[in-house]
């Protein structure tokens, strides 16, 4: 029911040499089962838009500003990269949340600005080290559920992607019960939010130190739809493994 989504977060990382992975990754994936989306910097969304138009890999940008339009020297509205070819935009990754001071109902704000502009909202959620230790995960990841998403969210304008703040970029994977336990409880609350059929069809996305030689047990989990892939995206063919494993799974 839920089509699957590989998602890659180049962060702050390529140059134009960079579209050569793209080229790559439409290579080996002419006809994919699976979504695949793209988010490069800023700098390269027009470029990659133009490289992979006519193929299956859709290009998102990684932030954009609350506002369409006005005086918000060096910010993006979502109006703006819809314009230069992106279809979806990271929203809340926890980079964002620490380094510019994010809030939650910032995050909600931008995905509403999002809906507007016709792009899909991809909102990151995730406790710290800190948080998980206290027991508080679902606690945390209820407010930032609750304050992040927007009313205007519905099953194609919407992916969550669950990314614990101490698995990202640290090698370290929580296990499959840690994931699953996220997964379902995100589940239910987006059904109950949004009613069973939309609650159901938004895909939920795992994020955090998932590689080629790991995908696998984390695709098998129950309520992963795939993943958002920081690191092991940059290289096609480190995310072509990945696509993969998603493509095999259910
Ligand atoms: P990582 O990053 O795959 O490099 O851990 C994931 C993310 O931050 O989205």
């Amino acid at each position: 029911m839920r089509r699957k989504l590989a998602a890659g977060n180049w962060k702050m990382n390529g140059l134009t040499d960079s579209l050569d992975e793209l080229r790559s990754l439409a290579r080996a994936h002419p006809d994919p089962a699976v979504d695949i989306l793209v988010c490069p910097p800023a700098t390269l969304i027009s470029q990659a838009a133009q490289v992979c138009a006519g193929l299956p890999v859709a290009i998102g940008g990684q932030d954009c500003h609350t506002e369409r339009t006005g005086a918000h020297t060096g910010d993006l509205s979502a109006e703006m990269l819809k314009d230069s070819g992106a279809c979806a935009v990271i929203l809340g990754h926890s980079e964002r949340r620490e380094d510019h001071g994010e809030t939650s109902d910032m995050v909600r704000a931008k995905a509403r600005a999002a809906h507007a502009a016709g792009l899909m909202a991809v909102i990151c959620l995730g406790e710290s080290l800190a948080q998980r230790d206290a027991a508080n995960t679902l606690d945390i990841i209820a407010a930032q559920m609750s304050l992040s998403i927007p009313d205007t969210s519905t099953a194609e304008n919407l992916v969550i992607a669950y990314e614990p703040i101490w698995a990202i970029g640290t090698g370290k994977l929580p296990d499959a019960a840690q994931i699953g336990e996220v997964h379902d409880f995100i589940r239910t609350r987006l059904e109950r939010r949004f009613g069973p059929g939309a609650g159901r069809g938004m895909r939920i996305l795992y994020g955090g130190s998932v590689k080629p030689n790991n995908a696998d047990q984390v695709f098998r989990v129950p309520n992963v739809d795939g993943a958002l892939v920081g690191g092991a995206s940059l290289r096609a063919e480190d995310f072509s493994p990945i696509i993969k494993a998603l493509s095999q799974t259910g």
